[in-house]
């Protein structure tokens, strides 16, 4: 009696937890029709998916490539990590102008969102609310990745990188660059000008020497060589020149 009431308490706990276990995972089954889909680059693929005996379900498509996993569908909304922005930062700029530096990426959905880096500390939205970035003035557009300086003072030197995200995947920061906030070079712009005066000045006495030598003339005088043939070439006076056109009439 003894065993057969042992092997009934069995029976009864494993069908407890047989319930237990089918409650707890759920009846639900998910299907495809085409396992393995092949379409040419660019061109639509459509994804076939079914599932039946879920209460409440929640549809997600995830992306496995390789050890990485991304969620592309959730909630049917396509979703795809931000990749690694572009950025464009110039590698030195004037203090006291207007400097903006740029940071974008295309394939982030929903768009991505930028945080920008200075030396690797994260730049506030207002440069009033930290320490670090009181000296500076800038604007930051999370949404157009943009960072303006208005004016570039010279606390702003050093190695900028930004960051996208957009709540998907794990957000991915750009290269980073130096700029240079350097002063306006007055030595460099004076030598420049007397560079391009000095240019211009030799140009202006070449072209008067070709001009006082004649150049321009016997080139004129070249395309109608005719009329070389019967002038006297040394001859400039009023009447020999008449003389010349006598000729030729
Ligand atoms: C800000 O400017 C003040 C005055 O020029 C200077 O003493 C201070 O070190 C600067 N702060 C930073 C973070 O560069």
């Amino acid at each position: 009696m003894g065993t057969k009431a042992g092997a009934w308490r069995k029976q009864l706990l494993l069908f407890t937890s047989a319930v237990l276990c089918s409650l707890a995972l759920g009846k639900g089954t998910v299907y495809t029709s085409e396992p393995e889909v092949r379409v040419a680059e660019n061109n639509p693929a459509k994804l076939p998916c079914t599932y039946s005996g879920f209460s409440n379900p929640r549809v997600e498509w995830k992306f496995v490539q390789g050890t990485t996993t991304s969620l592309v569908c959730y909630n049917s909304k396509i979703t795809v990590p931000p990749s690694k922005p572009t950025v464009n930062i110039p590698s030195s700029a004037t203090i006291g102008n207007r400097v903006v530096l740029s940071c974008s990426e295309q394939d982030g959905s929903p768009p991505s969102e930028y945080t920008w880096f200075k030396d690797g500390m994260l730049m506030p939205t207002d440069p009033k609310n930290n320490r670090a970035f009181i000296n500076s003035s800038y604007t930051l557009n999370q949404k157009s990745g943009e960072l303006v300086f208005d004016p570039l003072s010279a606390f702003d030197t050093g190695e900028y990188s930004c960051q996208a995200q957009n709540g998907f995947g794990t957000p991915v920061m750009s290269n980073a660059v130096r700029m240079e906030a350097v002063e306006l070079n007055v030595g460099g712009i004076v030598a420049a000008v007397l560079v391009t005066l000095i240019l211009l000045g030799v140009l202006i006495a070449g072209i008067w020497f070709a001009y006082s030598r004649g150049y321009f003339d016997r080139t004129k005088k070249g395309t109608s060589s005719k009329k070389v043939i019967y002038s006297q070439p040394t001859a400039r006076s009023d009447g020999e020149f008449k003389q010349t056109s006598s000729f030729l009439v």
